[in-house]
């Protein structure tokens, strides 16, 4: 029925023949059949977050999991950003390991690639850009989720990666749609478009649309609905891309359901709210069976090793760098750390950056 509805939508929106392209090649689903499915070697990643995935969450990270059996996504940078201190990179994104992929955002063809060829020349192994921030300021510099409005612009900006030099993959995350692009063929136009001889051969797709106006970045990752479905159908619908679901995934039980269909699984709250599931995906999901034992305070002294040499240095603030730690804890344990993380930051000034986070460590085991 939806054929039925969405012609009009696309007789206004698409370019026929690429329409009818689309059409056909949805209606071919249900009798497709489907090479042997092939999850990526490293199929969980962690999803762009800003002011979450930085490099000291990054780092986190690497503690909880050092085999680095998973991909972590930096938060989205702008490229003036990346431009612009290219000579203070890792201080910006952090180091270029060979499992962070650096999300980019931007609109101007040339400073994206500038941009790209920058970060691969510092030795980063894969670019991402940001098809699916709703935020007005976002917006308001015409990138992010309102580029899925214009496939024609992505595309420019892809071409011309490919015509500096970049070798390194570039892949795109956006969203299932975006204000009224919402149809399936629309979509599929979209992934046509932004794929046709052009670096990106993988998407990583939040499953659910974003409306630019009247909802907040927050409200467009809970009420629009999530559609798991059509990240599948673009899976069979596209077999020769790759495709990573993300929105909504919490569980080992879920990453492996959707893993039978996609090649990776992105997670973000999840991780934002309780970053030791790095390990039980090590353990449970990943093969890491012969891992040590790994506790919570053993992560916090690591952790703190690595913050308290650049905090010495003066290069970065107490509260920036005590930030990743806030979720360490669940439950009572990570309550009481919170609380006096907080009451020890209101006396930054008598107490040593160490004495804030080890008094807050010792109130766990009270
Ligand atoms: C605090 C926060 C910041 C985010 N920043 C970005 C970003 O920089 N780039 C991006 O592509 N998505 C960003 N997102 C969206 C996430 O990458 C992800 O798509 C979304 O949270 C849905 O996944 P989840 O349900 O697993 O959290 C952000 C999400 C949160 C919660």
């Amino acid at each position: 029925m939806w054929l039925l509805h969405s012609t009009t939508f696309l007789n206004h929106h698409l370019k026929k023949s690429h329409a009818i392209t689309c059409i056909r090649r949805i209606q071919s689903v249900p009798n497709q059949t489907l090479e042997p499915h092939q999850p990526f070697s490293k199929p969980v990643s962690v999803a762009p977050m800003v002011d979450v995935t930085d490099p000291h969450f990054l780092q986190l990270l690497r503690i909880i999991s050092p085999s680095k059996k998973n991909i972590s996504y930096t938060q989205m940078y702008h490229v003036n950003a990346i431009i612009n201190r290219e000579k203070q990179l890792e201080r910006l994104c952090g180091p270029p390991e060979e499992n962070t992929v650096v999300q980019i955002g931007g609109t101007d063809p040339e400073t994206m690639a500038q941009a790209t060829n920058i970060l691969q020349a510092s030795g980063f192994s894969e670019v991402n850009i940001n098809i699916g921030c709703p935020s007005s300021r976002v917006q308001a510099g015409s990138f992010g989720a309102v580029l899925m409005k214009t496939p024609e612009k992505v595309r420019e900006i892809l071409t011309h990666i490919s015509d500096i030099g970049v070798t390194i993959p570039v892949t795109v995350k956006c969203r299932i749609g975006v204000d009224e692009y919402d149809s399936y063929e629309y979509l599929c136009d979209f992934i046509n478009s932004i794929t046709n001889q052009t670096p990106v051969q993988h998407i990583i797709v939040h499953a659910r649309k974003a409306w630019l106006k009247g909802l907040s970045p927050e409200e467009n990752r809970k009420i629009p609905p999530l559609d798991y479905s059509r990240v599948y159908k673009l899976r069979h619908d596209f077999p020769h891309l790759k495709f990573t679901i993300n929105g909504g995934i919490e569980t080992v039980d879920q990453i492996r359901e959707h893993l039978k269909v996609v090649h990776g699984v992105m997670l973000g709250r999840k991780i934002r709210e309780h970053p030791m599931f790095l390990d039980t995906l090590d353990r449970e999901l990943l093969g890491d069976t012969q891992k040590a034992e790994l506790t919570e305070e053993a992560v916090v002294l690591s952790y703190l090793d690595y913050a308290s040499k650049l905090h010495e240095r003066g290069d970065m603030s107490i509260s920036v760098l005590i930030r990743p730690l806030y979720n360490i804890f669940k439950g009572g344990r990570g309550k009481a750390f919170r609380r006096t993380i907080q009451t020890n930051l209101a006396k930054r000034d008598t107490l040593t950056f160490q004495e804030i986070v080890l008094g807050a460590l010792e109130s766990t085991v009270r």
